[in-house]
């Protein structure tokens, strides 16, 4: 167990919080007041994480692609506006989360610098624009505050297939020499270089394996678009993806999967206010282990038929647990942060070790503005659960840390400010109205 004097902190100083907000709070912010007992059923945007990859892999195609579920999010913006500068005319119903990507007169291969380094997930374009043009130049998406976010494993396997790829500063340029079909064995589950990989090997002649792929539901739902849009792609053990090449791809009619991290932010509303929430389109049997640990703090989950929907009955004396990131299928890293809101009022003592992302702790110090006792040691955050949370001024340093911080402000006394929100604006559509349709007292000032 770890020092007990590390905890102690002045809790004064911390109720006075709540009156250190006297001075105005520049826009984008979050205002969250403290909302207990959170009732009511809850609905589910697409998933971001799928979302942004299918749009990428629409360039395979030429002609006009129908994508429904798509989040009005700001990342999704973003990438609309990628694809646009590529030569793609782009209409999106934003009321009706359908997106129509015409790729036929696509003519660019070349991504700004300004776009790439907006959002990372634009390196997902490599590999089709790859496939399609034989050649790109991007810049580097760079590090941000998680981590250093390297794309290695993308180039070392674009390399192996016979991509010839030169970097100048961080300008990328990658040609085809001559592409040839391998058994590629990637020495980390990554996401992206799965996705990037098998992008363009759907349209690479033989057999490709990828193996000790990444298998998280979002690659699958990449892999159903794919299959709709000609693809022929298979699974074998051990976590081996199989690609068949084919010679073109039809454009895309897909529906795409629900965001199962949103589901588990609904799901953890209910839990951090003591309340009684149904999320009927969760996908529960993508979350199992996530739906598990809930379960081990003592709440009530039950999950509907076919392994979808979830409802969450609060326990009102929740109970430490202890946890380690991981590749699908273990602990998602996307659902760390608004988990360890939950952690912060459990009775006992939680660690939580984050294996992923070398720097993903950082909301572990706004939530200890708040009142919360969490000590850092490297990747491991441990946390001595407290009797109550306090609203105060906090910053939000990526999407899910946003999440994690208007959890705990659900539960705080008094009110939260959270800025850094675009970050919020990024991952989700109108979480903010989600939460309110449970009764939450939570406002996006714009
Ligand atoms: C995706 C998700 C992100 C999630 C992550 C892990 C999208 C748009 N984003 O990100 O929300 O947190 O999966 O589930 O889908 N790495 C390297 N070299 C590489 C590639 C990755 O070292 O070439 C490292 C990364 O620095 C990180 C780890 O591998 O430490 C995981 O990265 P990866 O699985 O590639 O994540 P992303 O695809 O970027």
């Amino acid at each position: 167990m770890a020092d007990q004097s590390i905890f102690t902190q002045d809790v004064t100083r911390i109720k006075e919080g709540m009156f250190a907000q006297k001075n105005p709070i520049e826009a984008p912010y979050l205002e969250v007041h403290q909302s207990l007992g959170l009732e009511g059923q809850a609905s589910l945007s697409g998933a971001k994480n799928a979302v942004l990859v299918i749009m990428t892999s629409l360039i395979l195609s030429r002609g006009v692609s129908v994508v429904r579920n798509v989040p009005a999010s700001d990342d999704v913006f973003q990438m609309i506006t990628l694809l646009e500068s590529l030569g793609a005319v782009v209409i999106f119903d934003e009321e009706a989360n359908i997106l129509e990507v015409d790729t036929k007169n696509l003519d660019g291969y070349r991504v700004k610098p300004e776009i790439m380094k907006k959002m990372r997930a634009s390196v997902l374009v490599m590999g089709p624009l790859l496939a399609r043009f034989g050649k790109v130049e991007l810049a580097l998406p760079g590090g941000d505050v998680i981590g250093e976010r390297p794309v290695d494993y993308h180039i070392k396997n674009f390399e192996k297939m016979g991509v010839s790829v030169e970097q100048h500063g961080d300008i990328l340029t990658a040609c085809v020499q001559h592409l040839q079909h391998r058994n590629l064995l990637l020495e980390y589950p990554s996401v992206g270089a799965t996705e990037n990989i098998m992008m363009l090997a759907v349209l690479t002649s033989g057999t490709t394996r990828i193996i000790n792929a990444a298998l998280e539901p979002e690659v699958f739902d990449l892999i159903e678009s794919l299959k709709k849009m000609g693809a022929r792609i298979s699974i074998e053990t051990p976590a081996t993806i199989v690609i068949d090449g084919v010679e073109h791809l039809s454009p895309a009619n897909h529906t795409v999967m629900f965001d199962r991290m949103e589901a588990s932010a609904l799901i953890l509303a209910g839990a951090i206010t003591g309340g009684y929430v149904h999320v009927p389109q969760a996908p529960a049997h993508d979350m199992g282990l996530f739906l598990m640990k809930m379960q081990e703090m003592g709440h009530t989950i039950l999950i509907g038929k076919d392994g979808v929907g979830v409802k969450i009955k609060a326990t009102k004396t929740p109970r430490a647990v202890s946890l380690r990131t991981a590749p699908y299928p273990g602990f998602p890293t996307d659902m760390q942060a608004p988990f360890m809101a939950a952690l912060t009022l459990a009775q006992g003592v939680s660690t939580v070790k984050e294996t992923v992302w070398e720097n993903r702790l950082t909301h572990a110090r706004e939530l200890d503005k708040m009142g919360a006792q969490i000590e850092i040691h490297y990747d491991t955050a441990t946390i001595r659960g407290v009797e109550e949370l306090y609203g105060t001024h906090v910053i939000a340093s990526d999407i899910r840390a946003s999440c994690c911080l208007a959890l705990a402000g659900l539960a705080a006394k008094g009110y939260t400010t959270i800025s850094g929100v675009y970050h919020w604006k990024r991952g989700y559509q109108s979480l903010e109205g989600k939460l309110r349709a449970l009764g939450a007292s939570i406002t996006l000032f714009e």
